[in-house]
């Protein structure tokens, strides 16, 4: 078996250079303010080989890039990750590389690079993300990372790709479930190995994009004309029209964040009838709404608070994530205000 295939899917490392890379690179090359030194954050980022292959593309550009981090949970893949950065030509001035799972680390990178990025990537990662609560954390993550005005990138598996495998190649995508839009099941690699994917409707993801303070820009889909000839599914999915990847993009609006707060709780009481009030180990005191689970909150928990506001709906929301020590991590939403 192709160990780093079966690890993160990478092998499709031709579809990506020869479909997602244009896509993204042409996207980026669009963005009508682009400065010429680029700060970039690619969380997921895996062995680093798509990154790199952005950086190229951009250099041979004329952009440079500033900063780079990369975002990555799976630890086994570090020295790929580390090896394919350090390889000459080093693109990037300045690389920091962040365990996803380390909590304390990434809040430690947040304190220090906060709104330090232009661009923000997450290529093929949100599709592997089980849970809705760890999917909106990465992605407070990348918002919190953001310059004011700086543009995530989101690419996905298309649902119509998903679709039309369940339906015609079930050995390729054998489909567990659909509950809400949201296709869960197993992708097989063409050579070996395979993955769990965890496929959410655009909807869904736009929606939870909004939440977070992101203004949508546009979504395109990715077909494989390009690659048509290379093997008979690219050749049927290019005829019927199928795209296999989105590509989604997003501005950080700052008008859309009224303020974040985050701590290690020490104690969190009910207070009045809807409310708790939340003690952190460094003494500061909150008073939030009572949102789901709130009992569940135990002493060393981590709980991160953001407060945004939806001009569209005159509507202000309050997303919350709580952390425990074993960097499991629940969350949701409470509307607090509506005007
Ligand atoms: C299919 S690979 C894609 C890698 C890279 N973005 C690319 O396009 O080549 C998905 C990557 O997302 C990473 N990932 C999954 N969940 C994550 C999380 N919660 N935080 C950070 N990375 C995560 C996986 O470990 C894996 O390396």
């Amino acid at each position: 078996m192709n160990r780093i295939e079966a690890k993160t899917g990478q092998s499709i490392d031709f579809v990506k250079a020869s479909l997602i890379n244009p896509e993204l690179v042409e996207s980026i090359l669009e963005l009508p303010e682009l400065k010429r030194k680029l700060s970039i954050i690619d969380i997921g980022s895996g062995d680093a080989t798509s990154s790199q292959d952005l950086l190229n593309s951009l250099i041979s550009a004329d952009r440079r890039i500033k900063n780079l981090a990369l975002v990555e949970v799976d630890i086994n893949i570090f020295p790929e990750l580390v090896g394919t950065v350090t390889t000459e030509p080093i693109n990037s001035l300045s690389t920091q590389i962040i365990q996803a799972e380390k909590r304390d680390l990434v809040a430690e990178f947040l304190m220090q690079f906060e709104e330090k990025y232009d661009l923000a990537l997450s290529q093929l990662v949100l599709n592997q993300i089980k849970s809705d609560s760890e999917a909106s954390y990465l992605m407070y993550l990348a918002y919190r990372a953001l310059k004011p005005n700086g543009n995530l990138f989101i690419v996905n598996l298309h649902p119509n790709y998903l679709q039309y495998l369940a339906h015609n190649e079930p050995n390729k995508f054998k489909l567990a479930d659909v509950t809400n839009g949201r296709m869960v099941g197993t992708y097989n690699f063409d050579t070996s190995g395979s993955a769990q994917v965890y496929s959410r409707s655009i909807e869904s993801q736009v929606a939870m994009l909004l939440e977070l303070g992101f203004d949508f820009v546009k979504i395109m889909p990715i077909t494989t004309e390009a690659i048509a000839d290379q093997k008979p599914r690219y050749g049927n999915l290019a005829e019927k029209g199928v795209p296999m990847f989105y590509l989604m993009q997003l501005r950080k609006n700052a008008d859309n964040f009224i303020s974040s707060t985050s701590g290690v709780v020490q104690k969190i009481k009910p207070y009045k009838e809807q409310w708790i009030v939340v003690t952190f180990m460094d003494g500061d005191e909150i008073k939030v709404p009572r949102f789901t689970d709130w009992e569940k909150v135990n002493n060393g928990d981590s709980l991160i608070l953001q407060e945004t506001y939806r001009r569209e709906i005159g509507t202000s929301l309050l997303n919350y994530w709580v952390v425990n020590p074993d960097e499991e991590v629940i969350g949701g939403q409470l509307i607090v205000q509506t005007k």
